[in-house]
């Protein structure tokens, strides 16, 4: 049974799942399977790889489902050239997470909607400001870059915030039709998903990755700016990022001034690892949904599965309200 709500009567979709754009692992394959499926994918444009977006686009040329493309945004304000390539491919939506949204009105005039995704209530009166057509409110539990609230706290305050102006949607922690029914409860129209799609089929992630994924137990992420030390790629405030514990974070957690005073050569050794997909160094980006996800199906199952087991906990609430009343 498809599930309705203010979400999918915006985008056009049968189901209340969006793909998060995760940088380079949402692809065109990942994102079309999503959409397909009847949620709506978002390319991952993350920090803004021109050839690799053109590449990715030219993909969704002639798809035709909705889909979005994602953005970094303190990034794409760097490179705002890139804004015409995703343009150009027609998405139904451009998704812009960790920044002001406001100098990108482009966007709407093109006839995209606008999501932006926020984790506190002035980052949600500015993206209104400037226009967004979607909010999704982002937990401290997502994978990725994010800040402090939790999701439990950070929906419900902007479900109120928008006070029905525009859709809100859950982000962070959320894999599987629980999570699904829970955010709805809160006010939410929607989940959007990271971690959970990372383990799909269609994700242009490392087998290795996806497998640790599905190895983790629940509270074996950390968030913190470690990695992005290690990595050179300083974030602005407030933004950290969640990853899976692994041997670098055991080594360096709580040591991050030592890491500074040694930067380069930690980020050499690093930029090593990666290079050889060594994930007991290289960070596997991930949430604390990693305790709920224990394999790796393709991108429809998931949708599937959700939306199934969302469906059947709402229709038995209903139920007992009917019976309470009878
Ligand atoms: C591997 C990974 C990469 C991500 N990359 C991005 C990104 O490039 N841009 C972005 O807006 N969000 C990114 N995120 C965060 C997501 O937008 C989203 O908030 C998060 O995945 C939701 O929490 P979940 O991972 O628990 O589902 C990423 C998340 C993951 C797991």
């Amino acid at each position: 049974m498809p599930i309705a709500t203010p979400l999918t009567s915006l985008l056009g979709i049968r189901h209340p799942i969006l793909l998060a754009p995760m940088d380079m692992l949402a692809g065109a394959r990942l994102t079309m399977a999503v959409s397909d499926a009847g949620g709506f994918g978002i390319l991952g444009g993350g920090y803004g790889d021109r050839g690799w977006l053109e590449q990715e686009t030219a993909k969704l040329r002639s798809f035709r489902s909705p889909f979005g493309i994602g953005f970094i945004t303190w990034s794409l304000a760097r490179r705002a050239d890139l804004l015409d390539i995703a343009l150009a491919a027609r998405p139904r939506a451009i998704m812009l997470s960790f920044g002001d949204p406001a100098p990108f009105a482009p966007i709407r005039d093109a006839g995209a909607r606008l999501i932006c995704q926020v984790q506190s209530e002035d980052m949600a009166k500015q993206a209104l400001d400037a226009g967004a057509d979607i909010l999704i409110a982002q937990g401290t539990e997502a994978g990725g870059h994010g800040a402090s609230r939790t999701t439990i706290d950070i929906v419900p305050a902007i479900v109120d915030l928008a006070a029905g102006r525009v859709p809100v949607v859950a982000a962070g922690g959320i894999a599987d039709g629980r999570g699904l029914a829970a955010m709805m409860m809160l006010g939410a129209s929607g989940v959007l998903l990271g971690t959970r799609f990372y383990a799909s089929v269609e994700a242009d992630g490392a087998e290795e990755a996806k497998r640790r994924i599905c190895a983790a137990k629940s509270g074996e992420t950390v968030r913190g700016i470690l990695f992005d030390l290690s990595r050179n790629n300083v974030w602005p405030a407030p933004y950290t990022g969640r990853c899976l514990v692994n041997d670098h974070a055991r080594r360096w957690m709580g040591r991050e001034v030592e890491l500074l005073q040694q930067v380069n050569a930690v980020a050499a050794d690093y930029a090593a690892a990666k290079a050889a997909g060594n994930f007991d160094v290289a960070a596997v980006i991930a949430g604390e949904a990693v305790g709920l996800i224990h394999d790796i199906p393709p991108a429809a199952e998931i949708v599937e599965r959700i939306v199934t087991e969302a469906d059947q906990i709402l229709l038995g609430r209903r139920n007992s309200a009917i019976a309470a009343q009878a």
